[in-house]
């Protein structure tokens, strides 16, 4: 009697641990100590035996940085640990990432030549809104930091795209974007393909907004990132200890409206998925592809697919239901390619609450022409 007492309670235990960390999309995702896990916008790395989750600690009310960037290790996907702040803002007046600034969207990568973390990140300066669009580098030698901040920048100063001919040059060239009145025009989409806004910002440097990295199979590093006022990608070599930029850029889908750009390598080809234009509210995602990351780009129909998803984006809100049209709710962040499976991290933001922002995983799976398809799945680990 005492032995089925017992084991009765430890299955009951077992279950509740299991449940607690069960992963559910749809659904907060607690930590190890019961609290929903704030690392959004980010990626997630392996490293020697653990997971490493990196992400924007946000605060419950707000929009700015008031702690950095968060990082979470688990050895199973499921269980997360807090490992606490990987980069914290400083509290120098002035300085880049001073309290109160927008750190947003880090990605974090592991050069093997060098043995160093590198953490990029989306930077706007305290006070200026979004308007400074700033890549931002910091480095570590462990993986749960503290990185140190090396500095902030705009893109590709007084350079073209690798690509682009003297006639193409000469076409942005053409037309001052700053004396340009009627956005959304046919005019001023024309002027905007052309690129006018890359000639705009060519001496001062090139805005860098959403932005993503990808490692390559033979290690070398890409950042790409919305720019030209969101509404042009762009994608950018970085130098071999991931620290900097070696001058080698193009252009992705001018004038598109692109952004939470997230790149995956399949099959011999490169899928780019992204989102529209629209803030914080959920929108069709988009998809490209190509045989080499310096395009052509062929645009290709949304992967997201399939019946609608349900959310419970807070204990005390009603359950909202999001067709894959709108990307089931969410704004994509990373791709994580396993090797054997690849998840769709995407964040459903809360704008009232950016800290209770969800995490939906997504498992990508292909059609039999090897082109990404999404759906909605609630539980991202069950097979
Ligand atoms: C989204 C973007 C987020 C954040 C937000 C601010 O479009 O993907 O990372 O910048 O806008 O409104």
């Amino acid at each position: 009697m005492k032995i089925t007492k017992f084991l009765l309670t430890l299955c009951a235990c077992l279950s509740c641990t299991l449940w607690l960390h069960a992963q559910r999309n749809g659904m907060p995702w607690p930590d190890t100590d019961g609290h929903h896990i704030n690392a959004h916008g980010g990626n997630v790395i392996k490293y020697g035996d653990r997971y490493y989750w990196y992400g924007e600690n946000r605060p419950d009310r707000g929009f700015t940085t008031e702690v950095g960037i968060e990082v979470y290790s688990s050895t199973d996907l499921r269980q997360w640990k807090d490992e606490g702040c990987a980069l914290a803002v400083t509290e120098e007046p002035g300085h880049d990432i001073e309290r109160g600034c927008i750190m947003e969207r880090p990605k974090v990568v592991y050069n093997a030549r060098t043995k160093k973390f590198v953490m990029l990140f989306h930077l706007e300066l305290k006070g200026r809104g979004y308007e400074a669009a700033r890549v931002a580098f910091a480095v570590s030698d462990t993986p749960t930091g503290p990185f140190r901040f090396l500095r902030s920048t705009r893109l590709h100063a007084g350079k073209w795209p690798f690509d682009m001919s003297r006639a193409q040059r000469k076409a942005a060239m053409a037309t001052d974007a700053n004396a340009w009145k009627d956005w959304w025009t046919p005019e001023w989409r024309k002027e905007t393909e052309k690129g006018m806004y890359l000639w705009r910002d060519f001496q001062g440097g090139q805005m860098s907004r959403d932005m993503t990295v990808f490692i390559d199979d033979n290690g070398k590093a890409y950042h790409i990132t919305s720019s030209q006022e969101n509404l042009t990608l762009l994608v950018s070599e970085l130098t071999p200890d991931y620290l900097d930029f070696t001058g080698k850029y193009n252009t992705i889908a001018p004038g598109g409206q692109n952004e939470a750009p997230t790149l995956l390598k399949h099959g011999g080809r490169y899928w780019l998925i992204c989102s529209g234009c629209t803030g914080w509210a959920p929108n069709a995602a988009r998809m490209f592809v190509s045989k080499s990351i310096w395009g052509p780009w062929t645009a290709l129909d949304s992967p997201f697919t399939g019946s609608d998803a349900t959310l419970y984006p807070d204990a005390t809100d009603q359950p909202r239901t999001f067709p894959a049209s709108k990307t089931f709710g969410a704004q994509g962040t990373y791709i994580l390619d396993l090797g054997d499976v690849q998840y769709f991290m995407a964040d459903v933001w809360n704008p009232s609450h950016l800290r209770r922002s969800l995490h939906l995983w997504l498992p990508i799976t292909y059609d039999k022409e090897g082109t990404p398809v999404i759906r909605w799945t609630e539980m991202p680990f069950q097979k």
